[in-house]
């Protein structure tokens, strides 16, 4: 077992440039530049979104690397996420990446970003708790909604998963049929937390076994809203506390019973949760009620491990570091990944 290992962790998969120092599983730094840009035009833009990695890489990894407290020549590998994601996005992290590794001839690693997302939960912190297998992860986030079993680090099985929208975009699609800026995930948490959950029911969609929908309730919510803004054009800023209340609250209701039923499935009542979508605090309260009321011992990530970040991709390149799972430096990109791939 190697004395010191110091991993540098790199995501650059979507519109968040990150750096993370990791030694020995405990995070040194997690340095996360946000590309305020795609605010304006209501979505991430892809050219935008690459042209901004390209800036930020470097400062972003010299910021990494001195709040570690290291220099380059301490680290022992290179982890950097490899897909899915935006092409232009990933190829930026992938080629500085490996121009890193050959230069300081260390291991390079290569990450699944939503392996990354789920085994976050092994980052070492005080008092935190590490799952123990096998364990489900309902991984939620911009572009991903899954329930996957996890047998071992990298064992994974998805047991269900959305057949159309991934529930940030039903965050966020909502939040933009309510004049709110992207990403309106969190604002729509926001006002949730001042507004009646109860105030306007939304219908959830039948969907079969574990898989889940999300596009009918946007649609359902635009005609609401729609409807309502016809007989009083100031109804969203009127009601938006409401509002952001009742969609937060449908949208977990559709969680939380999947995961009832996994367990049902499954039997196993070890519950993670994972991804951007995560970071939701009535998502979060309601997992941990589900310790008292179901007997389910549940996981929910530090707030800074939710929304991507470099030190995700950090342990797994740790974790992977252990196995001596290298990559060659011929290795691509790739836009598409399964989390079993
Ligand atoms: O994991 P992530 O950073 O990027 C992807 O891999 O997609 O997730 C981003 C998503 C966005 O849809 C954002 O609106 C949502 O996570 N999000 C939230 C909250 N914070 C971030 N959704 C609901 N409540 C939040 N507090
Ligand atoms: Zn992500």
């Amino acid at each position: 077992m190697n004395k010191d290992v110091y991993i540098l962790g790199i995501e650059s998969s979507c519109d968040d440039t990150s750096a993370s120092v990791i030694y020995n599983g405990k995070v040194l730094s997690n340095v996360v530049a946000n590309q305020e840009i795609h605010a304006k035009y209501g979505g991430v833009v892809p050219e935008l979104a690459s042209r901004a990695h390209q800036q930020n890489i470097l400062p972003v990894i010299q910021q990494a690397i001195e709040q570690a407290s290291i220099t380059k020549e301490n680290l022992s590998a290179i982890a950097f996420t490899r897909g899915p994601g935006l092409m232009g996005s990933l190829l930026v992290g992938t080629s500085f990446a490996k121009s890193l590794a050959i230069g300081l001839k260390i291991p390079l690693i290569d990450v699944n970003h939503m392996q990354a997302h789920i085994l976050a939960h092994f980052i070492k912190e005080e008092n935190a708790k590490i799952p123990s297998f096998p364990f489900i992860c309902l991984t939620i986030s911009g572009g991903h909604t899954q329930i996957v079993k996890i047998t071992d680090h990298f064992e994974m099985e998805v047991l269900g998963e959305t057949i159309d929208d991934a529930v940030g975009e039903a965050f966020d699609k909502s939040a933009k049929i309510l004049g709110l800026p992207y990403p309106g995930g969190p604002l729509i948490d926001k006002y949730a937390k001042l507004g009646n959950p109860k105030a306007y029911p939304f219908t959830k969609p039948k969907v079969g076994d574990l898989d889940f929908s999300f596009s009918g309730l946007k649609t359902g919510i635009l005609y609401f809203i729609q409807k309502q803004v016809r007989i009083n054009p100031n109804f969203i800023e009127e009601n938006l506390r409401d509002i952001c209340a009742s969609i937060q609250y449908t949208i977990t209701e559709i969680l939380m019973d999947k995961l009832k039923n996994a367990v049902k499935q499954t039997g196993i009542k070890n519950i993670a949760i994972a991804g951007g979508v995560s970071a939701n605090s009535e998502i979060r309260n309601r997992l941990k009620q589900a310790e008292k009321h179901f007997g389910w011992t549940t996981y929910i990530p530090k707030f800074e491990y939710t929304t991507d970040n470099a030190a995700m991709v950090a342990i797994t390149g740790y974790l992977k570091y252990l196995n001596n799972d290298y990559s060659e430096v011929s290795i691509t990109a790739k836009a598409r990944l399964k989390v079993t791939d």
